[in-house]
C-alpha cells in the first residue's frame, strides 16, 4: 500500500449524506476540518480508499467519527468495537444510539458492543448494522478473532494504557497477521510511548498526517505497523537547499 502524504487531503469526507446525518453538530465541524490539529479523519478515509473489498477493524468506536471515515470506501466491511460499560459512563451519547435514533447508517459498518474484555475473546457481542432495506438490525453474535487476523487494516484507538495495545500486538504477531496496524496516540502518555518504542516490526511514525500534526502542545501521535511488508510511505520531498 502506498501512503502518499500529498494525497491524504484529497478524500471527500462528505461522501454520502448518510454519513453526515449521524454526526452530532459539534463533532461534524471537527470531522470536516481537515486543518484541525487533532483530526486524523482524512488519513482514515485515505487508508480506506487504498483497500478494496477488504475488512477494516476499529477498536474504540466512541461517537463513530473514525468509523465513518474508515467506511469512506463502501466496498470494505468495517467492524468497530466498543465496550458498553465505558460508553454508558461517557458523555454525549454514543454511536449506536445515534444510529437507532436517526435510522441512518452506512451499510458497510457493523458496530460490535461488548460487555468487557477486548476484541480477542470469543464471547458474545451485540451487533448493530443496517440491512439492504436500511432497517436497523441488532443481534447477538459471538466475536470472531479469526476475522481480525484476516483483516487488512486495524485502527487501534481504545484504552491507551499500553497493556491492551501490547496484548493485541502480541496476538497479531502470534497469528502471523498480514495487514496494517494503525495506532492512535502513540505519544499520549508514558505507557503508550514505551509500547510504541518496543514494537519490533517495521513501523512508521506518521504523526505529520495523523493525530496532533502541526501541534506542539497536543502531539498525541499516530503510528503505523506494517505487518504486510507492502507499505510505501511517500513523504514530500524537501525543498532544495539554498546556495
Ligand atoms: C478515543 S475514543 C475512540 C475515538 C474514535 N476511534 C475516533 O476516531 O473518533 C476511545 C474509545 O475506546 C473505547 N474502549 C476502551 N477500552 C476498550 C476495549 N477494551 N475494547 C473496545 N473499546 C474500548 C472507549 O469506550 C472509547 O469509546
Amino acid at each position: 500500500m502506498k501512503i502518499d502524504y500529498s494525497k491524504i487531503y484529497d478524500e471527500d469526507l462528505r461522501k454520502g449524506d448518510a454519513h453526515m446525518a449521524i454526526l452530532q453538530d459539534y463533532r461534524r465541524e471537527e470531522f470536516l476540518d481537515q486543518t484541525s490539529t487533532a483530526s486524523h479523519y482524512s488519513l482514515l478515509a485515505y487508508l480506506s480508499n487504498q483497500i478494496s473489498n477488504g475488512i477494516i477493524i476499529e477498536v474504540g468506536s466512541f461517537l463513530g467519527l473514525g468509523t465513518i471515515a474508515l467506511a469512506n470506501n463502501p466496498s470494505n466491511r468495517v467492524i468497530t468495537y466498543d465496550l458498553l460499560p465505558i460508553l454508558q459512563a461517557g458523555v454525549g451519547g454514543y454511536f449506536v444510539e445515534e444510529i437507532i435514533d436517526k435510522n441512518f447508517f452506512p451499510l458497510n459498518i457493523e458496530v460490535m458492543v461488548k460487555e468487557d474484555g477486548n476484541i480477542l475473546g470469543e464471547e458474545e457481542a451485540t451487533v448493530t448494522m443496517l440491512d439492504a432495506r436500511k432497517e436497523v438490525n441488532t443481534f447477538q453474535r459471538p466475536n470472531d478473532p479469526k476475522t481480525i487476523i484476516k483483516s487488512d487494516l486495524i485502527f487501534l484507538d481504545a484504552a491507551h494504557d499500553g497493556k491492551m495495545e501490547q496484548e493485541i500486538y502480541d496476538f497479531l504477531c502470534r497469528n502471523d497477521y498480514k495487514g496494517i496496524l494503525l495506532l492512535d496516540d502513540i505519544s499520549l502518555n508514558k505507557e503508550m510511548a514505551l509500547f510504541w518504542r518496543g514494537i519490533d516490526k517495521k513501523k512508521y511514525d506518521i504523526t505529520e498526517i495523523g493525530h496532533g500534526k502541526d501541534d506542539d502542545f497536543n502531539r498525541s501521535g499516530t503510528g503505523l505497523v506494517d505487518f504486510s511488508g507492502n507499505v510505501e510511505i511517500v513523504r514530500p520531498t524537501s525543498p532544495p537547499a539554498l546556495t
